[in-house]
């Protein structure tokens, strides 16, 4: 048999790109493919690129650019763009960078192994159809080596609410979800291999219509797998929180209580001009809800500063919002027109008014992040461990709050569930105490 070949495959962007990544090496396995950690050594580099946010092409180009020499030194070496940006930019990516060979959209990956067989005979290969069939159904059946305590799983794909500034409608297409029973099958699959937490992937999550019930009705159903010990699931939209879904946070106890639930804007005028169809009083009153039904749940969100249009007083509107929620986590951008957005048609606020909201609102988050994080100091937390930290003797896990937490203590293994105490916040993690393993 002949020596395997490499595959370096660099990952952009977000969880669904980390998920999509795996499953891409898998697929690559069935054409002699084992992955390596480093470009040098590759036969096929893989960049899997994102297309949210800012001179996201150019940022490929550049990155491309440095795997040149890697080109010239080793003619066999092959190079392909996969994902949302080669989704965006097509044969375009050739055209600019004809060292490139493979150009991948992500509804394609199941056709991998026929694009490389091409690449390999000195073709390039160019795929970014929305072809009808499920790639993951397509894909090969996942290989049953032993992996970690935490697994991604997409479930659904695409996004049909078009927000005025976001390219997702665009590279991933309209919304799909996965069937319920391959999901729960996935599921069973991973647990099997040692997995005790996994976390649902979407676009727009909870939009998930493949299960009686939706994303709720899955919830119920994967958390009747033995084994399985927690539930998470991430990007979900306001208005697709439907009651069932909301009640899972109380009902179902291997939900965990931590929510990503973005908004954007505190301001009514820009949430109307973003296209998000609710207002900022609704979006609190949802939030009553959730912690009616889970009060020690953990908010997260995403912002977006200085979205066409928006004044002073829009963005005072966002500050009152944050501080009226209180997010134990966020992420904020300066909004990027992506070329193609509805939003990108529009006059845009100047940079460094953009850039001093920016400060201003992650100034505020940063705070209640670490108000959060001190409120743990004292309290008694579940941690699923993961790996070993830096100091000697350290394991690092997650608390159901999804808390870097570490404990110095013998014996922890990754994958152990255990009680701990917490007894120091520092800026990005929690110190424990172990109370208890398992
Ligand atoms: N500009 C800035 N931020 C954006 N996001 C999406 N599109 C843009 C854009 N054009 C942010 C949103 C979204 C997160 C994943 O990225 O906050 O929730
Ligand atoms: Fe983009 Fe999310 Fe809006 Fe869909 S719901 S268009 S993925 S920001």
């Amino acid at each position: 048999m002949s020596a395997p070949k490499k595959l370096f495959i660099k990952t952009y962007g977000c969880q669904m790109n980390v998920y999509d990544s795996e499953r891409m090496g898998e697929a690559l396995t069935s054409e002699g493919y084992v992955t390596t950690d480093s470009a040098d050594d590759a036969d096929m580099i893989l960049l899997n690129t994102c297309h949210i946010r800012e001179k996201a092409a150019e940022k490929v180009y550049s990155e491309l650019g440095r795997f040149r020499p890697l080109k010239e030194a080793n003619p066999d070496l092959k190079i392909g763009v996969a994902g949302c940006v080669a989704q965006a930019e097509g044969a375009e990516i050739i055209k600019r960078q004809p060292m490139v060979d493979l150009v991948v959209g992500p509804q394609s990956y199941h056709r991998l192994p026929e694009l490389e067989a091409k690449v390999r005979k000195g073709e390039k290969a160019l795929d970014t159809d929305f072809p009808e069939e499920d790639k993951f159904g397509q894909l090969p059946k996942r290989p049953k080596a032993a992996r970690g305590p935490n697994a991604f799983l997409t479930v659904q794909e695409g996004c049909d609410k078009f927000c005025a500034f976001c390219v997702v409608p665009y590279t991933r297409g309209a919304e799909v979800s996965r069937p319920a029973d391959r999901v729960l099958n996935e599921a069973q699959d991973l647990v099997e291999r040692g997995v005790r937490e996994i976390t649902l992937l979407g676009q727009n999550v909870n939009a998930y219509h493949g299960h009686d019930g939706g994303l709720a009705g899955l919830i119920h159903a994967l958390a009747e797998i033995d084994g399985l010990e927690r539930i998470r699931f991430t990007t979900s939209h306001p208005n697709d929180m439907d009651d069932a879904l909301i009640a899972a946070h109380g009902e179902v106890a291997k939900l965990m209580p931590y929510l990503h639930l973005p908004v954007q804007s505190g301001s009514d005028r820009i949430l109307k001009a973003m296209n998000r169809k609710h207002t900022a009083e609704e979006y609190l009153r949802l939030l009553e809800r959730i912690r009616a039904a889970r009060p020690d749940i953990l908010m997260s969100g995403d912002f977006i500063v200085g979205f066409p249009g928006e004044t002073d007083a829009d963005f005072e509107d966002t500050m009152t919002l944050v501080a009226e929620v209180g997010y134990g986590q966020a992420f904020s951008f300066k909004y990027s027109a992506r070329p193609g957005t509805p939003a990108a048609e529009r006059e845009e606020v100047a940079e460094d008014v953009k850039n001093a909201r920016l400060q201003q609102l992650q100034s505020l988050l940063v705070q209640q992040q670490r108000a959060a994080q001190e409120a743990m100091v004292g309290r008694n937390v579940r941690v699923l461990f993961e790996k070993p930290g830096r100091m000697p003797g350290q394991m690092v896990g997650k608390s159901e709050y999804l808390h870097a937490v570490h404990v110095t203590a013998d014996g922890i293994d990754a994958g152990d569930l255990s009680d701990v105490r917490i007894v120091e916040s520092s800026s990005n993690s929690l110190a424990g105490e172990l109370l208890s393993s398992g």
